[in-house]
């Protein structure tokens, strides 16, 4: 991206409305929404516009099976992508709607000016036509059982003979090509750009680019029996989200676009060839990236929606939370990262979900979740609670984080996404790895109170560096991690170029932590939609332990032999488990903290003897086992409803807490 004054323009392909969104639309939409909040913390103006391809046969089709009435159709949908795209943090400026008046003048006044230059003329058009591709193709190109060539389509194809209007795509065969060798970084990946260069070299025809009007589409400028082909029709649509040609000044800060993001299906024909000559044809500049990723593919086919394969984002989304027990909003970032994190940017990605589920794991619950929580209770135990002032640094380690920030944003930079989040993660393994090396337990209870300080000083400036390298893929969960180091900053406000310096982290006192990515139970893991055998290979048990220390010795009295219960008397007992809310210490005691608890919808008060062993703030966002059916009991003018179940450690209370989160309110048995 150039650094100049113009406004930084981002776009994604207008969405056929025949169908709801899916993983592989929000994985261009998603992408857009990084590189341009990555572009925000470069300190530039941004567009990003994204919408909805409205004017297609296949639109209408869908509206007729559906037995609808197709405005009402479209509009259904369009607002479904819209509601989709806010659901996924998608923060776009424009969305344009191909059936929007602004957008047919524009198609409009295209259409009358390449009539004019003599680049749109009249003639005979014979061929077929794929309508679910909407692609026209000539009789050489089609094999005997006219169905579309396209491998990844095969349907029948309609012949079509009549009157059309032609674009002389022909007669930009050279320029485009030149322009291509010209500009090396224009069709990307490279691989793509050389299909384009053999596409052209094998010939480039003249394109019909109208056709008979079936009473849907954009009419032909006075002839009302004809309506514009739908590829001539959306691709114009780049130019209208500029502001073309109502606004020149706004266009002149806008055009040409930095980028056009699309899948692979829509690079050749469409992205890389009709549109560049188009815009030549218009005297236009051409945008400086087209850039074509592959799919998310189902046994090897690109997935969609209406094949039923891929999930809705919102459902996938859903999934995560339900599994993980993280809330909505986490979840939802969470599968913005997955979908970039599972795919090499360029290339076709086969879906799992639980590959998705395993990655969330690994990633984000194991590595950056455990760090932060990690982190933020040995403050809480070592350091009252409190961020350390700033210390030096370890050897090189200032480095290390820096030059992971520039890698990260270089990356960003190039579309790969994948490799920026790489450079954050191996921050947060690194980071895992210093605290088992320093065992800042073992140096707390040698009394090395400055060995501690540098060390967890340490933990929270590579969480608040990888925090800011996050925050483009996951802008919820990168606040989360700043807010909860005590850092009263909005990252989306952090100058990228500022982030890799050392020691910004202040002396703060630390809210209380709120655990950020759950982890999924590894029974829960094998219950995806897939076949089990795949979450088998990956064993939960290569997952970091937490560290271990020796523990003394615990005296246990005998059983009397007659105190054995029945399972009846054991059926008594309620055992839940209770998200602790709040917590904090009963006035004039030593002991006795006062909990606020959470079973499913219920929340209750319990007052428990573990003071000594807890701190108020440490015990919140935990999960604890109560008695929930004992008789309530007044103490220090409190009703204590329930009882904490905890480990007696030669007198020493220990909470026990189930090994992974579950639901609040869940029985226990
Ligand atoms: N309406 C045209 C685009 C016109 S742009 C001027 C169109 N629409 S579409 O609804 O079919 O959307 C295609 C785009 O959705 C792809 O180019 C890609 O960005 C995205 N994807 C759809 N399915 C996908 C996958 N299975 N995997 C990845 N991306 C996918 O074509």
């Amino acid at each position: 991206m150039s650094l100049d004054k113009k406004t930084a323009f981002i776009t994604t392909p207008i969405y056929y409305v025949n169908s709801s969104p899916h993983i592989g639309s929000a994985l261009t939409t998603v992408t857009c929404d990084i590189i341009t909040r990555y572009w925000k913390r470069l300190g530039k103006p941004t567009l990003f516009l994204t919408g909805t391809d409205e004017n297609a046969t296949k639109v209408i089709e869908a509206a007729t099976r559906a037995g609808e009435d197709p405005k009402r159709f479209v509009d259904g949908l369009a607002a479904e992508f819209q509601r989709t795209w806010r659901l996924l943090h998608i923060e776009y400026d424009d969305f344009i709607r191909t059936t929007e008046p602004r957008h047919i003048a524009a198609v409009h006044e295209v259409f009358n000016r390449l009539r004019s230059s003599g680049d749109v003329v009249k003639g005979l058009y014979e061929g077929w036509y794929c309508v679910a591709d909407e692609t026209f193709f000539r009789d050489s190109d089609v094999a005997e059982d006219h169905c579309c060539p396209n491998p990844e389509c095969g349907k029948p194809l309609r012949r079509i003979q009549e009157e059309s209007w032609f674009f002389r795509l022909s007669a930009y065969a050279d320029r485009l090509k030149q322009y291509i060798l010209d500009h090396p970084n224009f069709l990307q990946p490279e691989f793509r750009r050389n299909e384009v260069l053999a596409f052209i070299d094998q010939g480039l025809r003249d394109m019909s680019i109208t056709r008979s009007s079936t009473g849907w589409g954009i009419q032909v400028p006075d002839e009302p029996d004809k309506v514009i082909y739908v590829w001539f029709d959306a691709l114009v649509n780049y130019l209208v989200g500029a502001g073309w040609p109502d606004h020149p000044e706004r266009f002149a800060e806008i055009w040409p676009a930095d980028i056009h993001l699309m899948g692979k299906e829509i690079f050749v024909r469409f992205h890389a060839t009709l549109w560049p000559a188009m815009l030549m044809a218009l005297g236009m500049e051409l945008p400086d990236i087209i850039y074509a990723h592959g799919w998310w593919t189902i046994g090897g086919e690109k997935g969609g929606k209406s094949k039923g394969n891929l999930p809705h984002p919102g459902d996938l989304a859903a999934r995560i939370a339900e599994l993980s027990g993280a809330d909505y909003e986490i979840s939802v970032d969470a599968l913005r990262y997955l979908l970039i994190r599972e795919m090499q940017f360029g290339l076709d990605a086969e879906y799992s979900e639980t590959a998705f589920l395993q990655r969330f794991n690994s990633d984000l619950a194991n590595d950056l979740g455990n760090l932060l929580n990690r982190s933020v209770s040995m403050a809480g135990r070592y350091l009252n609670g409190m961020v350390p002032p700033p210390q030096p640094a370890p050897d090189g380690y200032d480095h290390l984080l820096n030059n992971a920030v520039t890698e990260a944003g270089d990356a960003l930079g190039a579309i790969q996404m994948n490799t920026a989040m790489e450079a954050a993660f191996r921050l947060v393994s690194r980071c895992n790895k210093y605290i088992d090396e320093r065992q800042p337990w073992r140096q707390a209870r040698e009394g090395d109170d400055q060995a501690v300080r540098e060390t967890l000083y340490t933990c929270f400036e590579t969480l608040r560096v990888v925090a800011m390298m996050v925050q483009p893929v996951m802008p919820v969960a990168a606040q989360r991690i700043i807010s909860s180091i005590g850092l009263d900053l909005n990252p989306a406000e952090v100058p990228w170029q500022s982030v890799g310096k050392w020691g910004q982290c202040p002396e703060k006192p630390l809210p209380s932590p709120i655990p950020l990515f759950p982890r999924i139970p590894a029974n829960l893991l094998n219950r995806t939609t897939e076949n089990i055998q795949e979450s088998q290979t990956t064993n939960m048990s290569d997952m970091p332990e937490p560290s271990t220390q020796p523990l003394p010795a615990v005296s246990v009295a005998p059983f009397p032999s007659n105190s054995t219960i029945t399972i009846e008397d054991f059926a008594k007992l309620e055992l839940r488990v209770a998200d602790v809310i709040d917590c904090k210490p009963v006035p004039n005691t030593s002991k006795l903290l006062h909990l606020r608890v959470k079973l499913g919808e219920e929340e209750r008060d319990i007052l428990s003897g573990i003071a000594e062993t807890y701190t108020a703030d440490e015990l919140i966002g935990k999960q604890v086992i109560i008695i929930a059916n004992l008789q309530p009991r007044k103490m220090r003018g409190i009703e204590s409803q329930g009882m904490i179940l905890a480990a007696d450690m030669n007198g020493q209370a220990i909470i026990l807490v189930p090994e992974t989160r579950v639901p609040s309110g869940s029985p226990v048995r």
